[in-house]
């Protein structure tokens, strides 16, 4: 298979000959292109070398070896590339990407090719963490980059923060999942809650949750990066839906079960990541409630969405939960997968400090009957990746019991959603 590694200008750009590196040891074919500002870190005899590959430069001809189909040059890359991974990606490249500046190589490359993209951001932490580069970030993260986030420690600036490169083989590493994730996911129809639910006290308040959303657009991102049709039933978030994925934007957990259940007939997977609450006010008040002393609210239950999904799924639909937990997880998790009945539940610790709720990383384990699976902090994109190999690692044992004579399996794309 065929990599393309883009070298924009920054410090790290000598990182990425390591990557090249790395990639040719999992029997990659590399290839590498570079900006013009990147050759000021590297010269492009470094990585022709490493290679054996002319280094692309230039959307122009090369007057030392000029070639008739030059002028599309960057279309045939563009179209015979299994990935490109842009390691390091500065803050100029990053936005000139999302804003589709086609003006050298690697950039007109990005814009054409169909291959699937990883960026690693390298740069200043003060340059990271501006607002500009981080609206780039989302945009291209919502046109379906993938993003290896920058590590936190010391950078060649002097500062600490976030901006060095990620580990040559953390990003080595997600090339490689990428390309052998690409499409395993086709025959699947998924359906993801995420976000938390809001159920009103009157016009202007209600009783929320900290879910930001991420988990679950993460989760929604991946699958149809790996060819699922995916719909996102979501509560309230900050976030850009992912890129080809059908949305069902919901408030309350009651239109959640409604749109879940709308949509259950036509999912071979719900992926239930949304924080839905658990009790609503009893009435919700017509005009906004004054402030004249102390009020008492009367809660009632909400529906399970979960445990009821299980009983109405169709023969070979799985179902997988989350559990958010701030005490004994792991018996929480399992209490929840016994009474609710699902395949499986993801327990997230979200005690600990720096993951769950609102953070960009995570870490759970993904419990079924038989199995506690830890899957390490990381990034919720990572992450993602990481559930839905076991969600399908979870569909093939199954499948192969359904076929020694246990219950039946069946799944497959369904023709509407
Ligand atoms: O959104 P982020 O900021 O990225 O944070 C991610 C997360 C912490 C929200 C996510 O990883 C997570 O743990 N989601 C589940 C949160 C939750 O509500 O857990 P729970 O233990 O209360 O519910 C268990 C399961 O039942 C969940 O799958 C939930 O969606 C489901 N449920 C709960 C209540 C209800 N009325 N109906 C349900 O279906």
């Amino acid at each position: 298979m065929k990599v393309i590694v883009g070298v924009s200008g920054g410090i790290a750009a000598y990182k990425a000959a390591e990557l090249v590196r790395a990639l040719q040891q999992q029997a990659l074919d590399v290839h590498v292109t570079m900006t013009e500002a990147a050759q000021q870190f590297v010269q492009p005899l470094t990585f022709a070398a490493l290679t054996g590959h002319r280094v692309l430069t230039s959307l122009w001809q090369d007057a030392d070896h000029p070639s008739p189909d030059a002028s599309i040059e960057h279309i045939a890359e563009a179209q015979s590339c299994d990935a490109l991974v842009i390691a390091p990606a500065t803050a100029d490249l990053l936005a000139r990407m999302a804003h589709g500046l086609a003006n050298d190589f690697l950039t007109t490359l990005y814009l054409a090719t169909p291959a699937p993209v990883l960026v690693a951001p390298a740069m200043n932490v003060q340059m990271w963490e501006h607002p500009a580069t981080q609206a780039n970030i989302a945009t291209l993260v919502a046109r379906g980059v993938q993003m290896i986030p920058p590590d936190s420690g010391a950078l060649a600036c002097g500062m600490v923060g976030s901006g060095r490169l990620a580990d040559v083989e953390t990003i080595a590493r997600a090339v490689v999942a990428t390309l052998h994730r690409r499409q395993d996911m086709a025959q699947e129809t998924v359906l993801i809650t995420a976000g938390g639910t809001r159920e009103p006290l009157d016009p202007v308040r209600y009783v929320g949750n900290r879910s930001s959303g991420k988990m679950g657009y993460a989760l929604a991102e991946a699958a149809r990066q790996r060819g699922a049709r995916v719909r996102l039933v979501s509560a309230p978030t900050q976030l850009q839906p992912p890129a080809g994925c059908e949305i069902t934007p919901v408030l309350t957990a009651e239109q959640m079960r409604a749109a879940v259940l709308e949509h259950l007939p036509q999912a071979t997977l719900l992926i239930k990541a949304a924080a839905v609450a658990d009790f609503r006010p009893r009435m919700a008040a017509e005009q906004k409630i004054k402030r004249e002393g102390p009020i008492t609210l009367e809660m009632e239950p909400t529906g399970d969405i979960l445990a009821e999904a299980v009983q109405r799924r169709k023969p070979g639909t799985l179902v997988i939960g989350f559990a958010a937990e701030t005490n004994n997880p792991l018996e929480h998790g399992r209490g929840k997968l016994a009474r609710k009945g699902a395949d499986a539940i993801i327990v997230n610790d979200v005690a600990h400090a720096g993951i769950g709720f609102e953070s960009d990383r995570n870490a759970v384990t993904f419990l079924t009957e038989s199995r506690a699976i830890d899957l390490p902090e990381m990034s919720k994109r990572e992450l993602a990746d990481r559930i839905l190999d076991e969600v399908l690692a979870l569909r093939r044992n199954k499948t192969v019991l359904s076929e020694a004579g246990a219950a039946p399996a069946s799944h497959g794309s369904a023709d509407r959603w």
